[in-house]
C-alpha cells in the first residue's frame, strides 16, 4: 500500500541535530561499522565525567552488558550542577497545578531544593548509596526533587504510579526491601483534593514491610491525615533547616539509578533496573535527536512520573539537556476540555508529547476547544505508548499542529529506558501511524526466532540485536527471570538477542510499523497491564473458580479489558453484582485503571492439553469474529461453543 509521506520543513531541518536522511544513514552506518566508536563519540562529550571511562562496551557476558566502565559521574550533577554557571536562572521546571497555581523553578532553585532534600534523606534517615526508596507521589515538583535527591546520594528510587493500590505499593516495598517511603498527603484532581497517604498506611498495615523505617510526607493539598507516631514525618517541616550544600556521591557508570516495576505476561510485575551512565546518556541524546530540544524551548510531556515516560521525558532527559520541562498536576478535562490547549498557549509550548488515547478522547470532544487557543508556538508533536490510528493522527496533525508540525511516533518500553524507533523531525519523512526507523545507534530488527529477517509486509518479532546504553540491566533480585523474559525467545547468529514482546512489520523503505504485543500484556489508555496480575486478583473473589482476561479494541482507550469468569457456585447472585464486586477487588489489589469493562460468565475456558489458556480464541469470541483456527487440539473443544453461547446471552 502507498502511504503519504510528510517531509520535514526546511527551517526545522536546517537547525536539527540530524538534518537529512543522508546524515541519518551516515550515523547508522557509523554505528554498524564501529559500534563502540559510535557510542564513544557521544559519551565522552555529552556527559560531564568526574572520571573518564576506560571501556565503552563490555558485552562479554551477555545479556549482562556493561557500558562506560571505569567512568564516574552523578546523574543529579548531569541534570543540574553543570547547567548552573551559564543557565542558573533559566526555568528548569515549570509547574502548573490543576487549580491554576504556577511555579517556575530555576536551575539554581532546583539545585538548592535537591541538595536540601539529599541532605534530609542522608542525614535524617541515614539513606546511603544502594538503599532503595519507594516514591508514591502526585505530579508536583517535589516528585522530581525526590528522584534527583536519590540520584545525588546514590539511593535507588522505585516510583509507584499514584493510580496503583496499596497492595501494589506493598509488593514493591517488599520486593525491593525499601528503607523509606516518600509520599504526599495527596493532590488535586478534577478540581478537588484527593488523597495518597492512606494507601501507604494501608500498605504498611498489611504487614511484611519491615524494611521500612520511616514515611516522609509532602504537603500538597493540606487535607487532614493521620500520622503514625515515630514513623511519619512532614517534609515541609524539616526541609528549611537543611543545608543547601551537598556533595554528590561519586557513582560508577554501572551503579543502579532506579527500579521501575512493569507488567510482563506472567507472574508479578518485574523490577526493571536502570543504571547510571548509559541511561542518562540516551535520555539526553534522544531529547536532542527526537525532540530537537533547543535552549529557548518550553517542552511538555503529559505523562506521569510514575511511568517510564515520566522518568525519562519529564525529569531526567529534559533536565540533562538543560531544557525547561513542564509538569502538570491534573487531568486534561479540568475545568474543561480546552485545558491542555490553553496551557500550550499560555506557556508557549514548543514540543508537546502525549499518548494517543488522550488525543482520541480530546478529538471526540471536537474542534471547538483547540480552536479557541493560539497553538502556533508548537514546533514538534510526539506520541508514545500505543499505536496511533489514522483519524487521531490527522486531527493531531491538523488541528493541534496546524498541519506543519512533524509528529514523532516514538516506540520504546520501560526496559529500553528511552526511545528506540522514531522519526527524527529534521530528517525522516513521516508516515501516519508508523514509528519509522531505528534511532541511530539502535539495531532494531524484525526477525523470527532464529534471526531470519521477516519478509517485507509480514509480521515478525521486534528485537534489538545489540545491547544499547539505556538497556534494562536486570530484573531486581532475579537474574534468571531477566534472561528468560527478554533473551529467551530470539537468537541471531546463534546468540540470544533482546526480544521486546512486540510484533512489527517492515515495509520497502525499511520503515517499522508496530503491530502490538505478541504476549499476554495488554495496553489500556497507554497503561501496560499484565493478564496474570488481573486474573490473580479476580481469583480472590470467593465465588470465582478461574478467569482469563483479554483486551479488545476500544475507540478511546485503545484497548479495554474483558474477563471470562468461571464461577464456583451454582447459586450465585446477579451477574451485574458479581461484576461490580470483582472490579472492586481489582481496584484495591491492582488499581482502578485495571478494572474490566466487560465480564462474561462461562462454564469453561479453552485450554490446550498442557493447560495453557488459548486467549486468542477468547479475543475472537469477544469481538464476535469467526474462529478459523483448529480447535481440535483443545482439551475440550466443546467448551468453545458453550463460551460463544454464554457471550451471546450476556451481551
Ligand atoms: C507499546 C512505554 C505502538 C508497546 C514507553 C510496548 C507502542 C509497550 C509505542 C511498552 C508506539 C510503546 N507504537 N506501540 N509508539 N510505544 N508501545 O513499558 O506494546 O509502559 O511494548 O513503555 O507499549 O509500554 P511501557
Amino acid at each position: 500500500m502507498e502511504h503519504k509521506l510528510f517531509y520535514p520543513n526546511k527551517e526545522l531541518s536546517a537547525n536539527a541535530a540530524v538534518k537529512n536522511m543522508n546524515e541519518y544513514n551516515k550515523l547508522q552506518n557509523f554505528a554498524k561499522n564501529d559500534y563502540e566508536g559510535f557510542w564513544d563519540s557521544f559519551a565522552k562529550d555529552k556527559i560531564t565525567w568526574k572520571k573518564p571511562y576506560t571501556k565503552g562496551l563490555d558485552d562479554s557476558n551477555m545479556p549482562f552488558a556493561k557500558w562506560f566502565e571505569g567512568g564516574e559521574l552523578n546523574v543529579s550533577e548531569q541534570c543540574i550542577d553543570r547547567h548552573l554557571e551559564k543557565n542558573g536562572e533559566k526555568t528548569a521546571i515549570l509547574f502548573e497545578g490543576e487549580l491554576g497555581d504556577i511555579q517556575k523553578i530555576t536551575y539554581n532553585e532546583l539545585s538548592r531544593r535537591v541538595n536540601k532534600t539529599a541532605n534530609l534523606l542522608k542525614n535524617r534517615y541515614g539513606i546511603t548509596k544502594g538503599d532503595r526508596v519507594v516514591i508514591y507521589m502526585p505530579m508536583i515538583p517535589e516528585a522530581a526533587y525526590m528522584m534527583l535527591a536519590c540520584a545525588r546520594i546514590g539511593a535507588i528510587h522505585s516510583i509507584v504510579f499514584g493510580g496503583f493500590s496499596s497492595d501494589a505499593i506493598r509488593d514493591r516495598i517488599m520486593n525491593a526491601k525499601a528503607k523509606l517511603v516518600i509520599t504526599a498527603d495527596g493532590a488535586y484532581r478534577k478540581g478537588k483534593p484527593y488523597m495518597l497517604k492512606p494507601a501507604v498506611d494501608e500498605a504498611l498495615a498489611k504487614g511484611g514491610c519491615d524494611s521500612i523505617e520511616k514515611v516522609l510526607i509532602v504537603k500538597r493539598n493540606n487535607q487532614e491525615m493521620t500520622l503514625v507516631d515515630g514513623r511519619d514525618e512532614i517534609y515541609n517541616d524539616l526541609i528549611d533547616s537543611m543545608s543547601e550544600d551537598n556533595e554528590a556521591e561519586v557513582m560508577q557508570s554501572e551503579d543502579p539509578l532506579f527500579l521501575l516495576y512493569t507488567s510482563g505476561s506472567t507472574g508479578k510485575p518485574k523490577g526493571v533496573q536502570h543504571n547510571t551512565a548509559g541511561y542518562i546518556l540516551w535520555a539526553q541524546m534522544t531529547m536532542e535527536w527526537v525532540f530537537d530540544i533547543k535552549p529557548a524551548d518550553i517542552y511538555w510531556c503529559t505523562a506521569d512520573v510514575g511511568w517510564i515516560t515520566g522518568h525519562t521525558y519529564i525529569v531526567y532527559g529534559p533536565l540533562a539537556a538543560g531544557a525547561t520541562t513542564v509538569m502538570y498536576e491534573g487531568i486534561p478535562l479540568f475545568p474543561d476540555a480546552g485545558r491542555w490547549w490553553k496551557m500550550i498557549q499560555d506557556h508557549k509550548i514548543t514540543q508537546f508529547y502525549t499518548a494517543p488515547t488522550a488525543i482520541r478522547m480530546l478529538h471526540k470532544i471536537g474542534d471547538d476547544e483547540p480552536k479557541k487557543y493560539d497553538l502556533s508556538s508548537l514546533r514538534i508533536l510526539g506520541t508514545v505508548g500505543e499505536p496511533i490510528n489514522p483519524e487521531a493522527w490527522d486531527w493531531y496533525h491538523n488541528k493541534i499542529g496546524g498541519g506543519t508540525c512533524p509528529i514523532v511516533d516514538t516506540w520504546w518500553q520501560t526496559e529500553t529506558g528511552g526511545h528506540m524507533i522514531s522519526p527524527l523531525p529534521g530528517a525522516t519523512p513521516i508516515q501516519a501511524g508508523c514509528a519509522t526507523l531505528p534511532i541511530p545507534g539502535i539495531m532494531a530488527e524484525v526477525i523470527d526466532e532464529d534471526g531470519t529477517p521477516t519478509p517485507v509486509g509480514e509480521k515478525g518479532l521486534l528485537c534489538i540485536t545489540r545491547p544499547w546504553p539505556s538497556m534494562i540491566r536486570g530484573v531486581w533480585g532475579d537474574p534468571e527471570r531477566f534472561k528468560k523474559s527478554y533473551f529467551g525467545d530470539c537468537k541471531k547468529d546463534g546468540k540470544p538477542v533482546y526480544f521486546s514482546g512486540d510484533g512489527a512489520m517492515v515495509d520497502e523503505k525499511g520503515y517499522i510499523t508496530i503491530t502490538g504485543r505478541t504476549d499476554d500484556v495488554m495496553n489500556v489508555s497507554g497503561h501496560r497491564i499484565g493478564s496474570a496480575e488481573v486474573e490473580a486478583s479476580i481469583g480472590n473473589a470467593d465465588f470465582v473458580a478461574e478467569s482469563a482476561v483479554i483486551s479488545q479494541p476500544h475507540d478511546v482507550k485503545g484497548e479495554s479489558l474483558t474477563a471470562f469468569v468461571i464461577l464456583n457456585l451454582h447459586d450465585h447472585g446477579a451477574y451485574e453484582d458479581m461484576a461490580k464486586e470483582i472490579n472492586k477487588i481489582i481496584r484495591t489489589e491492582v488499581g482502578a485503571f485495571s478494572m474490566c469493562d466487560r465480564f462474561i460468565f462461562v462454564p469453561g475456558l479453552p485450554k490446550t492439553r498442557s493447560g495453557k489458556i488459548m486467549r486468542r480464541i477468547l479475543r475472537l469470541i469477544a469481538t464476535d469474529e469467526e474462529i478459523t483456527q483448529d480447535i481440535s487440539t483443545l482439551e475440550d473443544p466443546s467448551v468453545v461453543k458453550a463460551i460463544i453461547e454464554a457471550t451471546k446471552e450476556q451481551s
